[in-house]
């Protein structure tokens, strides 16, 4: 994993999502409800990307291995504590794709399918129960929020050291000596 402070990174997160206990425990509570349809959210979405001409081409020939890591990172959003351990599994999850050159925008367009199947699926369940929804959908905003905001940086600081090691590939020179040419360039005045 690349240099990353995951303490920092962690609070970051959950303040920059809004992601309360309270909200943790929101989602703990409905697992047991929406689990049984939790399948369901996961083949749409994959029908969803195999609509996109720029998705498809990611995910062809390989759906099915696919779609068991993604209902394993779906049910888990349902009783994970967003602790420091999960954020770096996020981490790691946004470490993946970035290896594999998927676009960066298609963590929010996917967290944007994720968001509308799951809407759906929470209206249906709690008809009705208005208050009980909004509370429910505001937790999972929340969640996937911080789902998003963890995988992005992570594409952020592994793109970075990526290009760095072309760079340095390329021009041959070391790791070394580039810290010290960016420690001296820094302390350059202006
Ligand atoms: C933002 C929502 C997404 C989540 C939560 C998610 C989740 C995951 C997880 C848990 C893995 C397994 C990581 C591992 O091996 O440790 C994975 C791998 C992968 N995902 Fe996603 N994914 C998302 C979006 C996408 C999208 C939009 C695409 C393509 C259109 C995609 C394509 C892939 C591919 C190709 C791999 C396998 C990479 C490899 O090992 O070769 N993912 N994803």
């Amino acid at each position: 994993m690349t240099d990353v402070n995951l303490q920092t990174l962690h609070l970051y997160t959950r303040q920059f999502s809004g992601l309360t206990e309270e909200k943790i425990q929101t989602l703990h509570e409905v697992y047991e409800t929406l689990q049984p349809d939790l399948q369901q959210v996961t083949d749409t979405f994959y029908e969803q990307l195999s609509l996109i001409p720029k998705t498809k081409a990611f995910i062809e020939g390989r759906i099915d291995q696919l779609k068991l890591t993604h209902i394993a990172w779906l049910n888990e959003l349902f009783v994970s504590n967003f602790d420091e351990d999960y954020t770096a599994k996020l981490y790691k999850i946004g470490d993946v794709h970035v290896k594999v050159n998927l676009p960066v925008e298609f963590v929010s367009g996917a967290m944007s399918i994720i968001q509308g199947e799951l809407t759906i699926l929470i209206v249906q369940k709690y008809t009705g129960q208005t208050d009980k929804q909004l509370k429910i959908l505001e937790a999972l905003n929340s969640a996937l929020s911080f789902c998003s905001l963890v995988m992005q940086e992570s594409y952020q600081t592994s793109a970075l050291a990526e290009e760095l090691d072309k760079f340095l590939n390329i021009t041959g020179m070391s790791r070394k000596l580039f810290d010290n040419l960016a420690r001296v360039y820094s302390k350059k005045p202006g």
